[in-house]
């Protein structure tokens, strides 16, 4: 989480903050010696980068055989790692599981190549936007001050050799979501018919996940999230947002901390 106050709803873990609802320090710490079977399956993001959006993919790909229950909702399938009360040990293979955490923070087990991690990303801005209308409606988080975005991208892209990991943007998911879903089946090994990806496909499109309750974080308590995880789901929305002073500064800030990298965004 970006470094807000520190109140009573969070907790702190080297520099970083947790929400104390559903983790903590030691159990972030206790990560460190998580035993990583080859066949595990990460999807890292920073928040609001469409991540329940690929959790929903990589979920339905994996009930086309039955490995996972179309009964439980999103989150059981495919739980936040970070957080507790999941008997992960106890899991069958392939394990799927969600994060948010940055790269100093995942098990060292999935450096060497082992595992396999989906790396998502979403251009600065329209991330920075979610973020703003999230945290507005979020009541155990206060309004950023500033954003570590940077450098989760920056760690986990500058260490991408030492992991076997896939990177994606939201914006190649908008504007080619068939092509997206057969992105992540190939890097996954799964070989899907043209009528099982479009099955995906279909479940995976804003309308229907909209009104999808196993996919839609729904089930939050509205006295601790008020608003809607699938708000917009577009590219561009901060042009209704940011002035053209923040725009600027968030181009300069990409520019310094990111500038030799070879990564590009679609903005528009
Ligand atoms: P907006 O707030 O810009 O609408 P995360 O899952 O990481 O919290 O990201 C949430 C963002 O992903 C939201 O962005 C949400 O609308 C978008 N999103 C979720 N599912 C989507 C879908 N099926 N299609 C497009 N965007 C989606």
């Amino acid at each position: 989480l970006p470094h807000g106050q520190l109140g009573n709803r969070l907790c702190r873990y080297k520099n970083y903050n947790f929400l104390s609802s559903y983790t903590t320090a030691e159990y972030i710490d206790s990560l460190q010696s998580f035993e990583i079977r080859d066949s595990d399956v990460f999807l890292v993001s920073y928040p609001k980068s469409g991540t329940i959006w690929a959790q929903q993919i990589i979920t339905s790909i994996y009930e086309l055989d039955g490995h996972v229950n179309e009964y439980f909702i999103n989150s059981q399938k495919m739980p936040w790692l970070e957080y507790t009360g999941g008997e992960y040990t106890r899991r069958p293979s392939p394990r799927l599981f969600t994060s948010h955490l940055p790269q100093v923070l995942m098990p060292p087990g999935l450096m060497d190549k082992k595992g396999k991690i989906v790396y998502l990303m979403r251009n600065p801005k329209d991330n920075m936007v979610s973020y703003y209308h999230f945290s507005n409606s979020f009541a155990d988080l206060e309004t950023p001050q500033t954003s570590s975005w940077f450098d989760h991208v920056r760690e986990w892209y500058s260490n991408r050799d030492q992991y076997n990991i896939l990177f994606l943007t939201y914006e190649e998911m908008i504007l080619d979501l068939k092509g997206s879903v057969k992105k992540i089946c190939n890097f996954l090994g799964k070989d899907l018919t043209e009528a099982a990806i479009s099955q995906v496909v279909e479940k995976a499109k804003f309308e229907n996940m909209k009104n999808d309750s196993k996919a839609n974080y729904e089930h939050l308590p509205p006295e601790q999230f008020s608003g809607k995880f699938l708000r917009k789901g577009q590219i561009g929305d901060w042009k209704n947002t940011l002035t053209v002073a923040q725009s600027e500064r968030v181009d300069q800030v990409l520019w310094e901390k990111l500038g030799d990298l070879p990564l590009r965004f679609i903005w528009e």
